[in-house]
């Protein structure tokens, strides 16, 4: 396999709205941001992505872009960010954007434009289409729910198409002026030094321009964008075109945030030569959403969860390198989600961050996971301010759940979860703002925040540190990055452990996620324990217990 310079990297994505807040106005900002990398660079964090920072009118928190070429004020100017630059360049540390490219604003000049006159060129930068027998064109429900179509204001029986919210109209890749602004927009980017994208939603750029119906699969009678992909083509094209007028040239890092891609794909998308080069895994993600909505979320199952983990590890192997992830802006906190409760404590969320650390691809750490911050309770829905959270709702109580019912799905899915302030220490506001923060503190920044755990020696922050120095560490480097991945006792039910080996090293990394303790017969002897996330270690001869909620990382005899 070819080297690539971010192969050996460590990533972290970081929500700027809710990261650090410099000016007092409850707002997370640029400024803050850069107070902090001196705090991501002892965490072992190389490369920096950043949820949308652009200007917005915040509907979907900057994923509806207004300005592609503004930082939005509330995070800042265009001089913090060049600031941001140089002081991660500085560090030898990369910063990666967010690339929002499927839809703008509604409040972006184009669309402006376009909805004055959709005949005009402007029109042509997105999908306006006449309705059908006096309906929409078709029967999409939009992902944040009700139509994909929008009426055109003033005008009979014109709509315009929007995957997401109405306030993000989908723009058309299938006009070349489009595309040329949106590589301009990249490359002027990629010119002013950013590393790379992260890319949002870019399995929607392909579109069957007919819009034909579907079956319709709710009792609203609509059909679920995933149908309307699974019919549409041409996207490997579309990718190959960006990336070389794009990417290639700086060999930027490019993640793509990718759903419903097919299987047979998966080397053109992420292979040696592929469109991005990486993509995130979300195979475990998507095990407790449910099928049509929150409302028919599954609980977390052991078994489920770590074949996911497998399969995708043996099936990426040949090919190359996925983006590992515990959480996101869009996931509830993985310590509350991936813990039975018996171990939703600091030695659960060591182990669950060790059995990620180690896989191969690249770990992306999300902020606060890396102390320990747990899914926060809102008591009512007027609390949660994403636009997702809301719409789940309200289609919780359409399928028959109580108000109660609705909002503990709510509690345990709710993209808030995981935008809510950094807890960074015991002052008020968890000192994320001097000021109002815009959404909740969780209330558990008391026990759960940065400066206490600086001083704990054992604290989940500082078993990071030592998560990512080992994956760093030059004896062991090579083999996290390039060895192969290989699945072990996977007939011992509440153990998910593996291999990483190659000529050099042969390392185990094991998990016991049991109420029990599990007893492990080794296939050789240990040369060194590398980890323990437990002060206890049990082993004779080759027979090793591994206590609840234990994690181990062992170099084993070559
Ligand atoms: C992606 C983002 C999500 C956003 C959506 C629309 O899934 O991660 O936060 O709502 O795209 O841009």
């Amino acid at each position: 396999m070819k080297r690539k310079w971010w192969h050996d990297k460590i990533a972290c994505q970081l929500y700027p709205k809710s990261y650090c807040d410099s000016n007092g106005d409850g707002i997370g900002d640029l400024q803050g941001i850069i107070s902090k990398l001196d705090y991501l660079k002892s965490l072992g964090i190389d490369i920096v992505w950043l949820s949308p920072i652009y200007q917005s009118p915040f509907v979907d928190q900057g994923y509806d872009i207004s300005d592609y070429y503004k930082i939005a004020p509330e995070f800042g100017t265009m001089e913090d960010f060049d600031e941001l630059l140089a002081e991660a360049k500085k560090r030898d540390m990369y910063i990666v954007m967010d690339l929002v490219i499927n839809h703008c604003s509604s409040r972006h000049r184009w669309f402006e434009e376009a909805v004055k006159n959709p005949e005009g060129p402007y029109g042509d930068y997105f999908y306006f289409r006449k309705g059908k027998d006096g309906k929409e064109p078709s029967n999409y429900r939009s992902y944040f729910g009700g139509s994909a179509w929008e009426p055109v204001k003033g005008r009979r029986d014109l709509y315009y198409y929007h995957m997401f919210a109405r306030e993000q109209p989908d723009l058309n890749w299938y006009n070349p002026s489009v595309l040329r602004e949106l590589y301009d927009m990249i490359n002027w980017w990629l010119e002013k030094g950013v590393a790379g994208f992260r890319i949002d939603a870019i399995i929607n750029i392909q579109k069957n321009l007919d819009f034909p119906d579907y079956p319709a699969d709710g009792p609203d009678g609509l059909c679920a964008l995933g149908t309307v992909i699974e019919h549409a083509s041409g996207i490997g094209e579309m990718l190959e075109d960006l990336k070389r007028n794009t990417f290639e040239k700086y060999q930027a890092f490019t993640v793509g945030e990718v759903f419903n891609m097919r299987e047979e794909e998966l080397e053109e998308f992420v292979g040696e030569d592929g469109h991005f080069s990486s993509m995130f895994d979300f195979s475990q993600h998507l095990l407790t959403m449910g099928e049509h909505g929150w409302y028919e979320a599954k609980e977390f199952d052991f078994a489920a969860w770590r074949k996911a983990i497998f399969e995708t590890q043996k099936k990426m192997e040949p090919i190359g390198f996925l983006s590992n992830i515990i959480e996101n802006h869009d996931e509830p906190r993985g310590a509350s989600t991936f813990l039975p409760l018996y171990v939703q404590n600091a030695a659960g969320i060591k182990m669950l961050g060790t059995i990620k650390m180690f896989l191969s691809g690249i770990p992306f750490l999300y902020q606060g996971q890396e102390i320990g911050m747990r899914n926060c309770r809102m008591q009512s829905i007027e609390e949660f301010d994403d636009i997702n959270t809301k719409d789940q709702y309200r289609l919780a109580l359409r399928m028959g759940l109580n108000e109660e019912e609705a909002l503990e799905v709510c509690n345990r899915l709710s993209r808030d979860n995981a935008r809510t302030p950094m807890q960074w220490s015991n002052e008020e506001h968890a000192g994320f703002t001097t000021g109002t923060p815009w959404l909740k503190v969780n209330p558990n920044y008391h026990e759960i925040n940065v400066q206490a755990q600086e001083k704990e020696k054992d604290s989940v922050l500082n078993y990071y540190r030592k998560l990512t120095a080992l994956r760093k560490s030059p004896d062991y480097k090579e083999t996290f990055v390039y060895g192969h991945f290989i699945p072990a006792y996977e007939e011992t039910e509440n153990v998910i452990a593996y291999y990483r080996r190659d000529e050099r090293n042969c390392i185990l990394v094991l998990g016991n996620w049991g109420r029990e303790e599990e007893e492990i017969r080794l296939p050789r002897t240990v040369r060194k324990v590398l980890l323990n996330n437990l002060p206890e270690y049990l082993a004779e001869g080759q027979k090793l217990t591994l206590l609840s909620g234990q994690a181990l990382v062992l170099l084993l005899q070559g």
